[in-house]
């Protein structure tokens, strides 16, 4: 791409990269098939002024005016790399003035800047002359022969590394191998989990997503059949997203509801069942503006889980987003940003929305063909909560072959699934302070105490109902008590 820029005559380029490195590479790349003979490259740097490949520095060129100066009065062919100028442009009216003099003195002279930097920022008098292009992280491709490069394994062992290691700068990669290899274990599927270790510290630091390393299985969600339908049909389609056409390659899902019914938890098994990780981009860290202007948070967050992809990326309580009214110019934006990202962004990358409060998400957003699916998660039937006590006494090792479970139905009309786990860790806790194991007795007299959100938040709840049923598809299919 930077020789096509080159080629056609634009003078001024600005990289926005932290990859000063993978920058001098590509240029030195770019300088040996730009012409007949290769380029000279020239770097500058504010502590060594401009030097030429490997030659002592012009004396004098630290100061980024007189850089400027030799440049514009430099009558060969060359590329001038200029590493973070950024902060000279910046500074100084002077540098800024000096450069377009530069861009006209370079101008179909077969001579090229290029600013790098790990920020952007060009200044609004050059916008024109100044063309800005991003370095993104390496493709499969490049990690490979970088891995290539660094171990000379075979190219079968390395692949799986490569997909691992997506989404890291090369300097990142390359600290992500030594650390594996420093185990003194060959690369291989044992030094995996140690690179992923490696993407979770480099997601962690962003500060709005975070990396789940749950696993949870589908049979972990009680109740909601039409959910898990649905998505054990899409793990086929999203497992073949390469050899089908986009239009029906699973792109993103949108889970609505009554809170505590189980909407993160199918989030979870979603990306267990594709087997994919798990990123949460956290609304209300992006509306905090402790990571800047929320719309610049959140687009650059979700540029860096695309270089992450394949990926499950979860919006978690994403009306969030919504609610603060102070913000509402931000909001328009960032629900503009996302849905027109949703259309476009990488294959590999699936989308999943919950949200509580739906009344507060735009009609824009819930509108059929933006997300492949837009369940509403309620409240679970009779045999749903029988199911989800099973899984939860299960799960704590209770022997519940001499339970009748039924029992409980009556005592838990309008509980949330997180109410019903939340009886079964009480039983267990007050059987074992009695020492001795839980019966169903212990689960039954809770229950009868117990007033459940759904009692006290009566109105809200049927408001959340009336509203969904027209506008999404219900996660449990079948008709009962609630
Ligand atoms: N349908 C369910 N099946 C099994 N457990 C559930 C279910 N719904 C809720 N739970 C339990 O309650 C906890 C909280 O539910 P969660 O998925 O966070 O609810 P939501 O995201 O809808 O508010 C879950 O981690 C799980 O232990
Ligand atoms: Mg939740």
């Amino acid at each position: 791409m930077i020789r096509e820029i080159f080629q056609s005559g634009r003078p001024l380029t600005y990289i926005r990269s932290a990859e000063e490195q993978r920058v001098a590479k590509v240029l030195r790349q770019v300088a040996l098939v730009l012409g007949a003979v290769p380029l000279p490259v020239w770097t500058w740097s504010l502590t060594e002024g401009l030097r030429r490949d490997g030659r002592p520095p012009e004396p004098g060129t630290e100061a980024p005016r007189k850089a400027l100066d030799f440049i514009a009065a430099h009558s060969d062919a060359a590329i001038f790399h200029l590493k973070d100028f950024h902060d000279p442009l910046r500074d100084a009216p002077e540098t800024r003035r000096r450069l377009r003099d530069v861009y006209e003195a370079c101008l179909d002279n077969s001579k090229f800047v290029v600013v790098s930097s790990p920020v952007r920022y060009v200044p609004e008098e050059l916008e024109r002359s100044m063309i800005f292009v991003e370095l993104r992280p390496p493709d499969p491709v490049e990690l490979l022969e970088f891995l290539r490069e660094e171990t000379g394994a075979p190219e079968e062992a390395l692949r799986p590394v490569a997909s691992a290691l997506l989404g890291l700068t090369v300097d990142e990669a390359r600290y992500a191998l030594r650390r594996a290899l420093a185990g003194g274990k060959p690369l291989g599927p044992e030094s995996l989990p140690l690179l992923l270790e490696e993407k979770r510290l480099l997601v962690g630091r962003t500060g709005v997503i975070e990396y789940i390393p749950e696993d949870t299985s589908i049979s972990a969600i009680g109740g909601l059949e039409g959910l898990k339908t649905w998505l054990v049909e899409r793990k086929e389609l999203f497992a073949m997203r390469d050899r089908i056409s986009a239009e029906i390659v699973p792109k993103g899902v949108l889970l609505m509801g009554i809170p505590g019914c189980g909407k993160s938890l199918s989030i979870k098994a979603i990306a267990s069942a594709f087997q994919l990780p798990l990123y949460r981009i956290d609304m209300v860290e992006i509306f905090s503006g402790r990571h800047g202007k929320p719309e610049g948070a959140f687009v650059e967050a979700c540029r860096l889980v695309e270089d992450l992809a394949p990926a499950v990326l979860w919006f978690d309580e994403i009306e969030r987003g919504v609610t603060a009214t102070e913000t509402a110019g931000e909001q328009g934006r960032i629900f503009g940003f996302f849905l027109t990202w949703m259309q476009e962004k990488a294959r590999g990358l699936f989308l999943a929305a919950t949200a509580n409060r739906i009344e507060m998400l735009p009609a824009e957003m819930i509108r059929k063909g933006r997300f492949d699916e837009v369940f509403f998660v309620d409240l679970p039937i009779d045999a749903e909560r029988i199911e989800i006590f099973k899984i939860h006494l299960m799960r704590r090792g209770v022997d519940i072959s001499g339970f009748n479970l039924a029992n409980l139905t009556e005592f838990t009309k309008g509980w949330a699934g997180a109410e019903i786990e939340q009886c079964v860790v009480s039983a267990i806790t007050r059987a074992r302070l009695a020492n001795r194991d839980v019966a169903e007795e212990d689960l039954i007299r809770i229950a009868a105490k117990m007033v459940p959100l759904s009692r006290t938040m009566h109105e809200q709840i049927n408001k959340i109902r009336a509203w969904a049923f027209e506008r999404a598809v219900r996660a449990s299919p079948q008709a009962g008590d609630r």
